[in-house]
């Protein structure tokens, strides 16, 4: 066979892009082999630079639209997050060549309902992360000079530690490189998630 394949029917659609965007949020969250799996998290650093880094997209809500990661509160995210909510969210699928861009504001979620849910929802192996002492991020005098938990009480003594960031989506960029001519849409949501977008040049 020859020729490109079919452009999908999403291709010169709005709404149908968004719905592509969404749908591989969701699928990102659901599926651990997916590039939107793990996305890029950039915040506002203290020092005024921005900061930069890997999280797991634990949750996707397209009605909010909204995400969620875990995360512990003694990382530097969290003090940054505090003294500013704006953050960006990147992700790239190589295979489908498509880019996804999300501003928003995050809200971070330690002793309540959102946070008991995630940490009984979470796997033992990752609660384990947030009993590791000293906190994340501690200056060590050699490579292995932490301690992880050892037993099911120490680990659930992290449960103070741990932080369910939820993102409230407030912009989402789409690039989608294609042989056929590359598209890219912005889309901006309102607070009842009502979505409005237009294209730009790619
Ligand atoms: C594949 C991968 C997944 C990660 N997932 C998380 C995560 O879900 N939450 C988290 O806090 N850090 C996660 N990390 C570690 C962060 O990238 C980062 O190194 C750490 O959170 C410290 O960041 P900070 O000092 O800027 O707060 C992950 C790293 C990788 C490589």
């Amino acid at each position: 066979m020859t020729g490109s394949p079919a452009r999908p029917s999403h291709a010169d659609d709005l709404d149908g892009t968004l719905a592509e965007a969404l749908r591989l949020l969701a699928r990102g969250a659901a599926d651990r082999r997916s590039p939107f799996h793990t996305p890029g998290i950039a915040t506002i650093g203290r020092d005024g630079r921005p900061k930069l880094r890997t999280v797991v997209l634990r949750a996707f809500d397209p009605a909010g639209p909204a995400l969620r990661f875990h995360t512990d509160s003694r990382s530097a995210k969290i003090a940054e997050l505090e003294a500013a909510p704006s953050i960006a969210v990147h992700g790239y699928d190589p295979g489908a060549k498509i880019q996804i861009r999300i501003e928003g504001r995050a809200s971070v979620h330690g002793d309540d309902a959102v946070a008991e849910a995630a940490w009984n929802a979470s796997q033992r192996m990752s609660r384990a992360c947030y009993a590791v002492a000293p906190g994340p991020g501690t200056a060590m005098e050699s490579a292995d000079a932490f301690e992880l938990p050892a037993t099911d009480e120490e680990i659930a003594s992290g449960r103070i530690h741990f932080r369910a960031v939820v993102v409230a989506i407030e912009r989402l960029e789409w690039l989608w490189l294609a042989h056929g001519g590359h598209r890219r849409a912005e889309f901006a949501f309102g607070p009842d998630g009502s979505a409005s977008g237009r294209w730009l040049v790619p």
